[in-house]
């Protein structure tokens, strides 16, 4: 066996010398991607099939699903081909499945075939209507996942405390509609200190009432984009260290969390302003309709990047005149 090998290593080697352009061009040429898995397609297959396709709701959807057939020729039946579906070049397996406002409609649960794409990098189900179902916790089993998106799609319950299983996952979105019953675990801090490489957290509207504002300062130090409106936070918020510890924060939302307050966000007593200077990168800063108190400061005019600043709505006095947005 082990002969057989060398000789024909041998033999390629010489054929490569020999015809070296060639070969590599014709190599090139020739070279189709791997198509998938039969077992992925049809995890993908069930999936579809376990909702209702329903077009008839208020926020426009398309149905991505024409192309998704058993057996429709041969570009159809390869599920790599799909709409909303991605593979990976060279093994072939499902990376990304996008399927966001496809008039999905029903329940979704752990047992669901869509955990059997263990290779999914990126997941987007955003603008479905999966009929209040909790967050399914087998996503923790998705180990290779950097992106997850499930916004505004009906999800109810606690976040799965399984998602601090991802250590890949880089975005996170479970924002949703007022009135949602979709809701954070008191143990949150734990859940997103172990996603260390989260950039964006977006879960406006999720009901945060049962975690401390503090417990936020526990996220990765890469987070470039937090978003939390009308969250129900409760309490003082950590404007002081939150910028001391996130330096790469870009976009900064807590608009209509009216019980929040501020350890003064706009450093009233602290007038060295020392938490200013690392504003520098901020260039989404809204703070609307929430209970702030404090003075505005002229300081903030020279936060020349922000390109949306939202401070209304709040009790802040001061020299407002002076800031150009
Ligand atoms: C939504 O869930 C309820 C019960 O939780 C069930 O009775 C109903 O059939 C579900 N609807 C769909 C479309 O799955
Ligand atoms: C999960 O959902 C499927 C239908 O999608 C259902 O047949 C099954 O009973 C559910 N399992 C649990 C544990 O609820
Ligand atoms: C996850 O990614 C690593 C590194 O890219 C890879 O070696 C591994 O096979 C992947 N696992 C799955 C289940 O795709
Ligand atoms: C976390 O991931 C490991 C390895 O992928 C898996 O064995 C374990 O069941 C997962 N835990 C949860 C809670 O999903
Ligand atoms: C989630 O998906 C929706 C729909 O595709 C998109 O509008 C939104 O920006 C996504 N969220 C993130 C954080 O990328
Ligand atoms: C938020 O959650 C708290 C505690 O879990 C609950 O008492 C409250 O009613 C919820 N608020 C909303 C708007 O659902
Ligand atoms: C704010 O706090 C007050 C008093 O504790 C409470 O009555 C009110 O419901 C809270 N509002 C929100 C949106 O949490
Ligand atoms: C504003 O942004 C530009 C480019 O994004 C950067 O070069 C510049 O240093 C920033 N200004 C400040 C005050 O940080
Ligand atoms: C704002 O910029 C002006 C002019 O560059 C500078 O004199 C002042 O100290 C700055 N203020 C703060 C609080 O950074
Ligand atoms: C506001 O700015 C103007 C012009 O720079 C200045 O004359 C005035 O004293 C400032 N008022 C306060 C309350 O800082």
């Amino acid at each position: 066996m082990a002969a057989h090998t060398f000789f024909f290593f041998i033999f390629l080697f010489t054929n490569f010398c020999l015809y070296s352009s060639p070969t590599t061009l014709a190599l090139f040429s020739t070279y189709h991607p791997p198509i998938c898995h039969d077992h992925e397609k049809s995890a993908l297959l069930q999936f579809k099939d376990s909702f209702t396709i329903d077009e008839k709701w208020l926020v426009p959807c398309d149905p991505k699903f024409e192309a998704w057939k058993v057996d429709g020729g041969e570009e159809a039946s390869d599920c790599c081909m799909w709409d909303g579906i991605e593979c990976d070049d060279i093994t072939g397996h499902v990376i990304s499945l996008d399927l966001s406002s496809s008039c999905l409609l029903g329940s979704i649960n752990s047992s669901s075939t869509l955990f059997q794409l263990l290779h999914l990098r990126s997941l987007n189900l955003a603008y479905n209507r999966f009929n209040y179902s909790s967050i399914p916790s087998a996503l923790g089993l998705l180990p290779n996942l950097t992106h997850l998106n499930l916004s505004y799609s009906f999800f109810s319950g606690p976040i799965p405390s399984s998602i601090s299983n991802l250590s890949k996952l880089s975005s996170l979105d479970l924002s949703t509609y007022y009135g949602s019953k979709l809701k954070t675990n008191p143990d949150f801090k734990t859940l997103i200190g172990k996603l260390g490489n989260l950039q964006v957290l977006h879960l406006d509207r999720v009901n945060m009432s049962s975690t401390v504002p503090n417990d936020i300062l526990a996220i990765s130090s890469s987070l470039v984009s937090l978003s939390l409106v009308e969250c129900n936070l409760r309490g003082e918020f950590p404007f002081t260290r939150i910028f001391q510890l996130l330096p790469k924060l870009e976009d900064l939302l807590l608009d209509s969390n009216p019980n929040l307050t501020g350890d003064n966000p706009f450093g009233v007593q602290d007038t060295s302003l020392s938490w200013m200077g690392n504003l520098a990168k901020l260039t989404h800063l809204s703070l609307g309709g929430s209970n702030l108190v404090g003075e505005i400061p002229s300081s903030l005019a020279n936060l020349t990047n922000h390109s949306v600043l939202d401070i209304s709505s709040n009790q802040l006095t001061g020299n407002g005149s002076k800031i150009v947005v």
